[in-house]
């Protein structure tokens, strides 16, 4: 569970004081009469220590060293045992007026890394020093303990050692504050939120439920109900609103953990902390954040059915009048568990929201599989601070890498459920209405938006042959004579659009085509923008509808929006970018405006589909499948003669 993979003790303290005799009485677990200066640096294999880590133990002398190895030590150590003998004030003012600073010096004045002292040759006196060490302890927050012994008796060696590794594993200092006898702000943050992704009803409550399940997460052990009885009731004992409904409040959960540490249980601390994936410096680590994941370039990301199913159990728990959209304060309290709110205001003008323009569950999804798509590591970091890995494994199991597309092309077969679509066309076509139409929004609501929280991308559901699939429209913007970067190019399928008041318009996307598409294999859908007016002529060789005839491109598909949205649109790119090989299949669809006609091949191309889909999860052959669509295609070519 621990962050640190070994351990390096470093003895230091004045010459005389009994450095070399703990090390090797350690050892041989006997007093030797004589010593060397310095003893050789042993390490002690893990499963002998009681933390079971490896644990490299260096001596010091001063006889032997200079002080330049004794600075590198100081760095290199994760804790330092500074000896002094009870019987030698000298040894114990030293501390103070020189080890203690000279260490600052080396380490920088706000190191953390602990000190133990150690008081050896206890032998020697029948009383106890440990009074005269406490202002010490108070004035140098590095020094995590005091512990006396003796070499000569045997008395605490090994818990010296013990405190030392204890002391790097589940240091005091980054969780409690002994002065103020109270939690670090740090470690306080860190249990809420802990304690908000075990409340899994977000009642701010941990029920018996809750209580058993996080036991069994953070320490792999059942808790006996009578124990977690217990705690409540010393908890009830000890503090008001500890416990309420018989179920530990938040206040009561950092109560007990305070607690833990006041009685030199760090460890359980400690253990809760690192099973959440937080670091020494209560920073959750990169590992816990950045789980690799590998994507090759042809291939993208999508949330699988668990990340799926965890994002909406999020939406649900936050969803507190489970009216199905995020109130402000709502969202708020769904992202409490991150460190910054991912969504921006443009947010609500990329996905779908209700008329208050607070996002609905669809939308909130819809976001999610945007950003997955986008930019992955974002979807796989916000999934650990919303706590994906208290109920699932790595945020791995929440991602779904994709076939490359070109299998996908050969195979004619694709199991993608998000497809990214551009949108071009030259200034003031459109484009934004285009894009917001996507959400259902015509352009009297548009209207009513801000400009500036407008975005450049929309991403809503849409039914291809009976399944729904994302489609994401993005909004490029480019000048004709520009080329296209590959970015600007990575996409499922292109819509030009054209705007038919416009008789420049239509050039534009014509060389657009020309230029980038005409020998690429990404289908294009030519967009009549703005046909709720009159028509202009184009000011081009060709109509709209004989260029795309000679291109065999799909006729222009004519898009409204200042009432009633022209919704087809949205179908036909999605299904053209999730069937690229049906150019022909999806062409004839298009021709036929019959919308029986329509509706019954629609159905009879989704039955192949389907049972192609189950035919090629059977048999994992795509070759059956290719034959079986060249023979739709031919029946329905035949058909149209
Ligand atoms: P340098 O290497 O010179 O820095 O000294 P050191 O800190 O390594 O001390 P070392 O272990 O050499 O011990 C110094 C003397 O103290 C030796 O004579 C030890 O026998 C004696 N000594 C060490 N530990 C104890 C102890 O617990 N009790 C008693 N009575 N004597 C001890
Ligand atoms: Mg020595």
């Amino acid at each position: 569970m621990s962050t640190k993979s070994d351990v390096r003790i470093l003895l230091l303290g004045d010459p005389g004081v009994g450095k070399t005799s703990l090390i090797l009485t350690l050892v041989s677990e006997e007093f030797p009469d004589e010593v060397p200066a310095k003893a050789e640096e042993i390490t002690i294999p893990a499963d002998v220590t009681p933390e079971r880590v490896p644990t490299h133990i260096v001596d010091y002398s001063s006889q032997e060293q200079d002080e330049e190895t004794l600075q590198a030590e100081i760095v290199k150590s994760n804790v330092i045992c500074l000896v002094y003998s009870v019987e030698d004030e000298d040894t114990i003012e030293r501390i103070t007026t020189f080890w203690l600073p000279y260490i600052r010096q080396c380490r920088g004045e706000e190191h953390s890394n602990p000190i133990i002292l150690v008081g050896n040759k206890s032998d020697l006196l029948d009383f106890s020093t440990m009074e005269t060490m406490m202002p010490i302890l108070n004035d140098f927050a590095e020094v995590e303990t005091c512990v006396e012994c003796s070499a000569r008796t045997l008395k605490n060696i090994s818990e010296m050692f013990y405190y030392a590794q204890k002391a790097v594993l589940h240091p005091t200092a980054p969780v409690y504050n002994p002065e103020e006898k109270e939690l670090t702000s740090l470690c306080k943050k860190a249990l809420t939120r802990i304690f908000k992704i075990c409340d899994l009803d977000n009642d701010h409550l941990l029920n018996d439920d809750e209580v058993h399940l996080f036991q069994r997460k953070c320490f792999n052990a059942p808790l006996h109900q009578q124990a977690l009885d217990d705690v409540k009731s010393i908890v009830k004992r000890n503090i008001t609103d500890g416990v309420k409904e018989n179920a530990l409040t938040l206040k009561g959960f950092l109560f007990l953990h305070t607690l833990f540490i006041q009685r030199g249980r760090h460890e359980t601390t400690w253990t809760v902390m690192r099973a959440f994936g937080y670091d020494d410096r209560l920073q959750l680590t990169r590992d816990f954040l950045y789980p690799k994941i590998m994507v090759g370039s042809g291939s993208t990301t999508e949330l699988s059915l668990q990340g799926i199913q965890f994002l909406k159990m999020v939406f649900n728990k936050y969803d507190e009048d489970s009216d199905g959209c995020l109130s402000p304060p709502e969202l708020q309290n769904l992202f409490s568990t991150c460190p910054v709110m991912p969504w921006g205001q443009d947010v609500n003008n990329t996905v779908c929201t209700n008329p208050n323009g607070w996002i609905t569950s669809q939308g909130y999804l819809a976001q999610w599989a945007l950003t997955t798509l986008l930019d992955v590591p974002r979807t796989i970091e916000f999934l650990a601070y919303l706590g994906y890995q208290y109920l699932h494994d790595s945020q791995v199991s929440a991602i779904q890498v994709t076939r490359d597309k070109k299998i996908d092309l050969d195979k004619k077969h694709t199991s993608r459920n998000v497809f990214r679509c551009h949108v071009l066309g030259a200034k003031s076509v459109g484009k934004t209405s285009l894009l917001q139409g996507h959400l259902g929004r015509n352009l009297r609501y548009l209207a009513t938006l801000e400009r500036e929280h407008l975005s450049t991308f929309t991403i809503n559901l849409v039914q291809v042959y009976g399944q729904e699939k994302y489609l994401m429209l993005h909004e490029v913007d480019v000048v004709v004579s520009e080329m296209l970067n590959p970015t600007e190019m990575n996409c499922d399928v292109a819509c030009l659009l054209y705007d038919v008041t416009n008789p420049r318009s239509f050039e534009f996307c014509a060389k657009m085509y020309l230029k980038h598409f005409i020998d690429s294999r990404i289908p294009v859908l030519f967009v009549a923008g703005k046909t709720e007016y009159p028509a202009v002529r184009q000011d081009f060789e060709m109509t709209p509808a004989q260029f795309c005839q000679k291109f065999k491109l799909p006729p222009p598909e004519d898009f409204a929006c200042l009432d009633k949205i022209n919704k087809d649109v949205y179908i036909k790119l999605a299904t053209m970018a999730a069937y690229p090989n049906l150019k022909r299949l999806v062409h004839m669809l298009l021709v036929r405006q019959n919308p029986l006609w329509l509706e019954e091949n629609i159905r009879h191309v989704r039955d192949v589909v389907l049972q192609n889909d189950r035919l090629f999860m059977k048999i994992g052959v795509g070759l059956a499948m290719a034959t079986v669509f060249g023979f739709i295609v031919y029946r329905i070519t035949k058909a149209l003669r």
